[in-house]
């Protein structure tokens, strides 16, 4: 170890990300703390968060935390744990404003006060109409959270290490001592020493083909904590947001369905009326990817092929909204001050105007709604009786707190990683106040050096590029919006397989130090693979639909025997270990859920 630096903290964040940095601030407050990024800061994903983040301000309509709550349980199909959904709605409301004393541009009123628009699946809980409650930035509402906790952290002289990417979580039985990582431009390893670890690193949707996430999430910080002995929680529920660009997957916000626009498939037929009479194209997101789904199959997709129309064209807009008796009317200048992304991102990708034309659109790989489990203040659990790892949290995407259960509402991902990200900021400084710095185990990194070794020099001629593709394909026709015992099984023998060539006949092609991405791209492959066979393997086990969980072999919600949470745990190499513990209930008794 002696050519390895070691730095030393009271703790390290994992990603820089909203949660990682929202950390960060809270937790350098009064501990020493380093957060560790392997991509510059500002192009963590959450800059890719488009249409708004949850608040019941009842800035525009009439609203309260409660009613946000009763969607958020009723979105996720009463997996989520009432207690925490509680604290994460309540939380909103002075989280928000503290986002705004730190300068973030929201969009404004007339009267001054944050703008807010309407988004899939929150309701008045009265009329069960759609109200107004996510607060936005334009269609950029993730970028502005993530410049503006990044400014916030430089002026409070959080340290940084930027392109350093973590690859190892040094535990010794229920302690953590720290990470291990690469520094990307020379390919030099590091230890940070600490008394606190927390990973804020994200989802892992590029297990998908067809995905919204960018090329960098691929799980990394769930993939270290299984491997360390961390079971996740709820892995089978992965979110497929019903808008992306066709073949790209590059996310078109609900926002749009907000402000009035409308899924329409080959006949003309605006088809959300059939699914969900009552909110239509802002019912939850699993019910809409459904929709399109059984539309395409139906053969209904645009031309008979896999996508629907997403309609803004402020004609289509105007026509509903008078027939519904909303006095709003759109134009170009509307759109192009509310949804100034999506509509570049159209004209880029597709060369299509959406002020003049409607945008081809299919289901996309989003959102994992399980992860590290962990209670509402980041700390990570060991087993289903909730025993604590003391020193190690998670929050934001990577985390299962678990607020999202089965099906997420949108806006409530950023809204998890604000919420979540300070409390744990908040407990790791109270943690590290009272915890000693334990020694560093000798070998600490030996493990991961040789995995690494083992990737850089393998011979055996395939190409980590064509496992990824093997992976996606079987995680996209196997484990997506319909699932079946056939699929399932199908999916985890693929993956078996694609796993035995990845430990025995990977080979890349540069063996350099210096920015090898072809190394580290080969690493992450690891990570995707073994959280898409806990995807598989957990899902498999669970028959029942219940939210992004819809098999056709097992049609029903069944809350008699599967109102639990799913605890996967890896015991030796492609061997878990499935463990179930009860859904936390509260104000909120199951019922069919009605859009
Ligand atoms: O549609 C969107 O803007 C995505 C938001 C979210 O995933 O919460």
């Amino acid at each position: 170890m002696s050519n390895i630096k070691t730095h030393t903290f009271d703790a390290v964040i994992v990603g820089a990300g909203g949660a990682g940095l929202m950390a960060a601030l809270y937790a350098g407050k009064d501990a020493n703390v380093a957060v560790i990024s392997k991509l510059y800061p500002t192009r963590s994903h959450t800059g890719a968060a488009q249409g708004g983040v949850g608040a019941a301000l009842a800035n525009v309509d009439e609203d309260s935390w409660e009613w946000h709550a009763y969607d958020t349980v009723k979105g996720s199909d009463y997996l989520a744990d009432q207690d925490s959904v509680d604290v994460m709605c309540k939380d909103a409301i002075p989280t928000i404003v503290e986002l705004e004393l730190m300068g973030l541009p929201f969009d404004r009123l007339e009267d001054g006060r944050i703008s807010q628009r309407r988004f899939g699946g929150h309701t008045n809980k009265n009329t069960g109409k759609p109200v107004h409650r996510a607060c936005h930035a334009a269609d950029r509402t993730g970028h502005m959270i993530l410049q503006t906790l990044y400014q916030q952290c430089i002026k409070n002289d959080v340290n940084f290490f930027d392109e350093f990417h973590v690859v190892d979580l040094i535990r010794v039985d229920d302690t953590v001592r720290g990470v291990v990582a690469i520094e990307i431009a020379t390919g030099d390893f590091h230890i940070f020493h600490s008394k606190a670890v927390m990973f804020a690193t994200g989802g892992w949707g590029r297990c998908w083909k067809v995905t919204s996430n960018a090329h960098s999430l691929t799980g990394d910080g769930a993939a270290i904590c299984l491997r360390r002995g961390i079971p996740m929680e709820d892995m089978e529920f992965f979110q497929f947001h019903p808008t992306g660009i066709y073949r790209l997957g590059v996310l078109i916000t609900e926002g749009v369905r907000g402000e009035g626009g409308v899924l329409i498939n080959n006949e003309g037929e605006r088809f959300m009326e059939k699914y969900a009479p009552n909110i239509k194209d802002l019912a939850s997101r699993d019910v809409v990817s459904r929709a399109i789904y059984l539309e395409v199959a139906d053969g209904k997709g645009i031309n008979g092929q896999d996508y629907v129309y997403l309609d803004i064209r402020p004609e289509t807009v105007n026509y509903y909204n008078e027939k519904e008796g909303d006095p709003t009317r759109i134009d170009r200048a509307y759109i192009e001050s509310k949804l100034p992304d999506i509509a570049d991102f159209t004209r880029t990708y597709l060369g299509v105007d959406p002020v003049t034309e409607p945008m081809p659109v299919q289901p996309t790989a989003h959102y994992a709604m399980g992860g590290i489990p962990t209670d509402v203040d980041g700390r990570v659990f060991l087993d289903t009786e909730n025993t604590v790892l003391p020193g190690l949290y998670a929050a934001g995407e990577a985390a299962c707190v678990s607020v999202h259960g089965a099906n997420r509402l949108g806006t409530n991902s950023l809204l998890d990683l604000v919420v979540f990200g300070k409390r744990a900021g908040v407990d790791m400084v109270k943690y590290c106040r009272e915890a000693e710095l334990l020694p560093l185990p000798d070998n600490a990194a030996d493990e991961v050096i040789a995995e690494f070794d083992r990737l850089r020099n393998g011979s055996g001629g395939v190409k980590p590029i064509d496992l990824r593709k093997q992976m996606q394909l079987t995680m996209t026709k196997n484990v997506s919006v319909f699932r079946t015992e056939e699929m399932m099984a199908e999916a985890v023998a693929d993956l078996k397989e694609i796993r035995e060539q990845y430990a025995r006949n990977i080979q890349i092609d540069d063996k350099g130090k210096q920015f090898n991405t072809d190394l580290l791209e080969a690493w992450e492959l690891g990570c995707l693979l073994e959280l898409a066979e806990v995807t598989a393997v957990s899902a498999l086990a669970r028959p029942e639909s219940r939210g992004a969980h819809a098999r056709d072999d097992y049609p029903k919600r069944n809350d008699a025997e599967w109102l639990t949470h799913t605890f996967c745990l890896k015991v030796a190499e492609g061997e878990y270990r499935l463990d179930y513990k009860p859904v936390t209930l509260g104000r909120y008794e199951p019922k069919e859920r009605v859009y």
